[in-house]
């Protein structure tokens, strides 16, 4: 069968893939940005935790006294910040804005501190980054309350490992929730275009004659397209049937007339006794002849074209269909003194063909052979197997071709220049031609050596 090559608009499942694979990709993207932005506040929290408290620590062992501020650093504030890592840790210690121990340069808050709760901010100090907690109390020294400011700072290389960590944790699973998307978003391209496959499978797989509306369940964004396409099959078939039923009633209402009026033809030649009157009658039973022999052609050709379509295919045994037809031109043969050279193979060649397709074709081919034959001639009928191709050839020893190509004669309507004196319609090689490229074979007609025409036919057997 033929295909159409239609021009295609780009693949849906492509595109569908595509789509998703951006869509999974942002998803994974934003995913990863959440996941470090969480963890990174997260971590961030629980460090200024532990840096507050230890800030605290220090405040509260503030004693004031009589003279002055008695400071006693807890080390244990110390044994917290330790904890977290390797950073370095700074503070300060300032009584009423003046600073008494610790690194004098380390940058105080730039807002008033709100008592004992910690206040966080982060700073350039000794060409690193710090963060900084700073708290102050008041101490009473003598009999007056003096401002202490506690600023403890520390760099932030434990916990920018931590965030590192927690980012490549983040990247790995933004990787792999890609990879799963990913795959999962081929699968749904792939199911969500299964039905359409499945349709399309179901329709292709369809024999030519198989007119039946498509059942097939289909998604109902489908339902349309499945709907418009049955309609068009009834349409279609409904045309078919109109088509035959035609070219019964038309091969019915044409030839019988015709016959009638032959046979009427053929009692007023008998009856006649007038020699001008009869010739006129015989060629009226010309006429008439042409006209059947026309009519059977073209009925037979449009039979054939509707054939091919709604073939019905059987086992057919080629040598014995050879035979039959070489019999059936036997007395028409005979009355020319025509004689057949029959060789077929002594076994059945059977093939799967359409019986009245292929009758037809050998009956063309046998009536050309007989149609152009001299008179006295012999017709050579051959059917030979080579490999899985049937080969028919049917030779005669009659005008020839005279340099027509056989492609030229197997279009429609087309005669030989060497064959007007016969009659024909011009039809009967091109029902050859299309019964052959129904069945996947190869016609040629070819000039014959000393004289005649040969046509060869090559059927696939099988
Ligand atoms: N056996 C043959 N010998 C010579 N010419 C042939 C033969 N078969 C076919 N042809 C040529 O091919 C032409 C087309 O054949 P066909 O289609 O059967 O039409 P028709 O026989 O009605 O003329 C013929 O008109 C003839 O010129
Ligand atoms: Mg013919």
């Amino acid at each position: 069968m033929k295909r159409l090559r239609l021009a295609s608009s780009g693949s849906i499942r492509q595109r569908l893939i595509l789509q998703l694979l951006v869509l999974v990709a942002v998803l994974s993207w934003v995913l990863y940005l959440s996941i470090r932005t969480v963890a990174g506040s997260a971590v961030e929290t629980t460090q200024d935790a532990i840096l507050g408290s230890a800030t605290i620590a220090i405040a509260e062992e503030l004693r004031g006294g009589v003279d002055g501020v008695a400071i006693d650093i807890p080390y244990t504030a110390f044994s917290m910040l330790g904890a977290t890592g390797e950073d370095r840790v700074f503070y300060r210690i300032l009584v009423d804005g003046a600073t008494v121990t610790g690194y004098e340069d380390l940058p105080l808050a730039d807002q008033p501190l709100g008592g004992l709760s910690p206040f966080f901010y982060t700073r350039e100090y000794q060409s690193d980054t710090v963060r900084i907690a700073a708290v102050e109390r008041s101490v009473i020294v003598g009999s007056r309350p003096v401002r202490v400011e506690v600023i403890v700072a520390q760099t932030r290389s434990a916990q920018d490992a931590i965030v590192a960590q927690m980012a490549n944790r983040a990247a790995t699973l933004g990787l792999g929730f890609f990879a799963i998307a990913a795959l999962l978003s081929l699968l749904t391209a792939r199911s969500v275009l299964q039905p359409v496959n499945n349709l399309a499978e179901a329709v292709g797989r369809r024999g030519p004659q198989d007119l039946r509306p498509v059942e097939w369940p289909v998604p109902s964004e489908l339902a349309p397209l499945v709907a418009a396409l049955n309609q068009f099959i009834a349409r279609l078939s409904g045309a078919l049937i109109r088509t035959e039923t035609f070219i019964a009633e038309a091969a019915h209402h044409i030839r019988t007339p015709l016959a009638t009026l032959r046979a009427q033809a053929e009692i007023a030649l008998r009856q006649s006794q007038d020699e001008a009157a009869r010739a006129a009658i015989r060629g009226m039973i010309r006429s008439v002849d042409d006209s059947a022999r026309s009519v059977g052609q073209l009925l037979d050709h449009a039979a054939v074209v509707y054939r091919t379509d709604q073939r019905t295919d059987e086992e057919i045994d080629l040598a014995a269909l050879t035979r039959d037809m070489v019999a059936v031109f036997g007395p028409a043969a005979e009355l020319r003194d025509i004689g057949f050279e029959l060789s077929l193979p002594d076994e059945p060649v059977t093939m799967t063909a359409d019986r009245l397709l292929l009758e037809s074709a050998i009956r063309n081919l046998l009536d050309n052979a007989v149609k152009y034959s001299a008179l006295e001639g012999l017709i050579s009928v051959s059917l030979e197997v080579e490999g899985d191709q049937a080969r028919l050839t049917v030779c005669d020893s009659g005008r020839g071709l005279s340099g027509a190509k056989s492609a030229t004669l197997t279009g429609r309507f087309r005669r030989g220049e060497n064959v007007s004196d016969v009659i024909g319609s011009g039809l009967g090689l091109t029902i050859v031609r299309e019964v052959v490229a129904a069945h996947g074979g190869d016609f040629r007609l070819t000039e014959r050596e000393g004289g005649g025409a040969c046509a060869n036919l090559s059927l696939p057997l099988g």
